[in-house]
């Protein structure tokens, strides 16, 4: 019997379920790593920021067989990815009934397929909870790169390539990019690569086969004092500086407000204690997503493009 649930589950993220459990007024988990809130009429549902992925249209499944499951499961979609904390063997069998779905490692461009990902887990033996439709494209919220480990100067062009690659879009040849906080230079490598003119700002130099790549120039400042008018127009505004997040919400209102850029990606650094308040002011921002990427520590991700 399938009963669908009126409220969105909410996968936690390791080392940082304090932060959920704040934003959903839920101290404890509902089953294993999942947080189920119930929805009263009118509340803000977009106001979660610390999860891996939020199931956003939940239903609750009794079953007899692992046949009978993965039969229900098939029959509404072709993608589903499992979270599960019991009944491992059983879930895993019934997953092995269902469409293979790759977690193999990507290449950079990729473009997501636009098919969704559900998720879903196991209570008991008889009981499932799934959501064809969820927050994350990428399986349990989950991606991973052919990663390159003899280009970029750090590991920081991951979080790079996952914001585009779930923007579906990123630079092409020619296009103008400003790096704020661009040290020692992976988002800058990373720009480069897809031959865009990159402009990259930082107190700290850039690694030396970085800035002698084509299209690459740096620029010692304070990227905060450098206005609009100084570097604009811009296709692309990336930010990646350590600092108070209402410093970046200021800096990136003067961007906004100037019009002269198209594209923005930042992280939202939280120094000490979440800044919940920043972020929701970001989120207000009309047009604007804010997620925590699988690849953002303890900071979130806030997109903005026209
Ligand atoms: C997390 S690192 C950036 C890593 C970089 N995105 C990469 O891929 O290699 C943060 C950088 O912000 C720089 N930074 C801090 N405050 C800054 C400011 N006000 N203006 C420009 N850069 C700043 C630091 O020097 C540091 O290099």
């Amino acid at each position: 019997m399938l009963t669908p649930l009126t409220g969105q589950v909410y996968e936690g993220l390791p080392g940082f379920e304090a932060h959920l459990q704040a934003e959903l007024g839920i101290p404890t988990p509902s089953w294993g790593p999942l947080y189920y809130r119930e929805h009263p009429a009118g509340r803000d549902q977009g106001s979660c920021f610390w999860n891996q992925n939020i199931w956003r249209t939940p239903f609750r499944l009794t079953f007899g067989s692992i046949a009978e499951a993965a039969a229900a499961l098939r029959g509404i979609q072709r993608n589903w990815a499992p979270t599960l904390f019991t009944q491992f063997r059983r879930g895993a069998l019934i997953q092995a009934q269902l469409p293979f779905l790759s977690t193999k490692p990507r290449p950079f461009p990729w473009t997501v397929p636009a098919s969704p990902v559900g998720a879903w887990t196991l209570l008991d033996a008889h009981t499932l909870i799934a959501s064809a439709h969820c927050s994350s494209p990428f399986p349990g919220g989950v991606i991973t790169f052919e990663e390159d480990t003899k280009g970029p100067p750090s590991r920081a062009y991951l979080k790079l390539w996952e914001a585009l690659v779930r923007f579906r879009t990123w630079p092409g040849p020619g296009d103008r990019c400003l790096d704020a906080g661009a040290s020692p230079g992976g988002w800058t490598w990373a720009l480069a690569r897809l031959g865009a003119e990159v402009t990259a700002v930082d107190r700290a130099p850039l690694a030396d086969r970085v800035l002698a790549m084509p299209g690459v120039r740096w620029i010692r400042h304070d990227a905060f004092t450098l206005k609009p008018e100084d570097l604009g127009p811009l296709e692309w505004l990336f930010c990646d500086v350590i600092c108070y997040p209402p410093r970046l919400y200021e800096w990136i209102r003067r961007w906004l407000d100037s019009g002269l850029c198209s594209n923005f990606i930042c992280t939202i650094k939280m120094q000490g204690k979440p800044d919940f308040e920043t972020t929701r002011r970001f989120a207000a921002i009309p047009g604007s997503r804010v997620v925590h990427l699988y690849h953002n520590k303890h900071e979130l991700t806030w997109m903005w493009g026209v």
